[in-house]
């Protein structure tokens, strides 16, 4: 018999509380994350027109295999946009930039020595900047502070053999230590594939059915300092609908 894990916990009056707990821990981390992380992209793509151009074109083809009313909002499933990885490097970059817990606070529990070789005292309190880490020249070179989804990706040659293959782009592996916005190692984030596909979702239908711009002159848009990384005063953008 098949059960997912919620079911298992419902049946055991052992691990009601458990599930609750969970339950809680669910929907605190996994709402202001993403709720954090979409202003932030639509910023970036409003800056970054042929960035929301790009993801266009590889939303185009779905679109068109659709039979139902195209003046109406066309949404996407999670399925539909599973392997776009433009519209995924799109919003890793937004990461990258702009990761939501930009902090991670961890308590020494014993004497140690890092792989870095810096010696660690029991209770010592380590943090390590998401952010910075982020915008390090040694880790994502030069063009650092720049959006630029294309670091992401890399050309690869159907069939190889060099007998000039049609070039698929294909996502980049990052080593997880490096990119930090869902952690890594055993605290990484359990949520990061469900936040990756929601976010996916949500982006692909305001993309293809609006036209998303800054408004001229509007305020400066900053990070505020507090446990996520939100805007201080939001951003202001001007939404139109698209004429398809
Ligand atoms: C942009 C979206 C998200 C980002 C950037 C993010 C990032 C993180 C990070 C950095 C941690 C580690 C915190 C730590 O141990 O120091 C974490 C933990 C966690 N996240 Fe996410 N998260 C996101 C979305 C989600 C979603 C959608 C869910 C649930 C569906 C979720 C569930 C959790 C849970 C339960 C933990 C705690 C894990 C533990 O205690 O070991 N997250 N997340």
């Amino acid at each position: 018999m098949s059960m997912d894990i919620l079911s298992s916990y419902i049946d055991d009056l052992d691990y009601t509380g458990l599930m609750h707990s969970l339950l809680i821990a669910y929907m605190v981390t996994g709402r202001d994350t993403v709720g954090t992380t979409l202003p932030w992209f639509f910023y970036n793509l409003a800056m970054n027109p042929h960035v929301m151009s790009g993801i266009r074109d590889e939303l185009a083809p779905i679109a068109a295999s659709r039979k139902d009313d195209t003046t109406t909002m066309m949404t996407f499933s999670p399925e539909d946009t599973k392997h776009l990885v433009y519209l995924q490097a799109a919003l890793l970059e937004t990461l990258r930039l702009y990761p939501p817990r930009s902090i991670e606070r961890k308590t020494v529990v014993a004497d140690d020595v890092m792989s870095s070789g810096h010696e660690v005292w029991a209770r010592d309190t380590v943090l390590l900047s998401a952010y910075s880490m982020g915008r390090m020249e040694s880790l994502w070179g030069k063009d650092c502070y720049e959006y630029r989804s294309e670091r992401w990706l890399y050309d690869d040659v159907d069939g190889g053999g060099g007998g000039g293959g049609a070039r698929k782009k294909r996502l980049r592996y990052v080593a997880l230590h490096t990119f930090l916005a869902f952690n890594s190692g055993r605290r990484m984030c359990p949520g990061k594939h469900i936040a990756i596909m929601q976010m996916k979702t949500a982006a692909a239908a305001v993309v293809w059915n609006f036209d998303v711009e800054v408004v001229e002159g509007g305020h400066k848009v900053e990070p505020k300092l507090s446990c996520l990384l939100q805007m201080k005063n939001g951003v202001m953008l001007k939404v139109k609908k698209r004429a398809i």
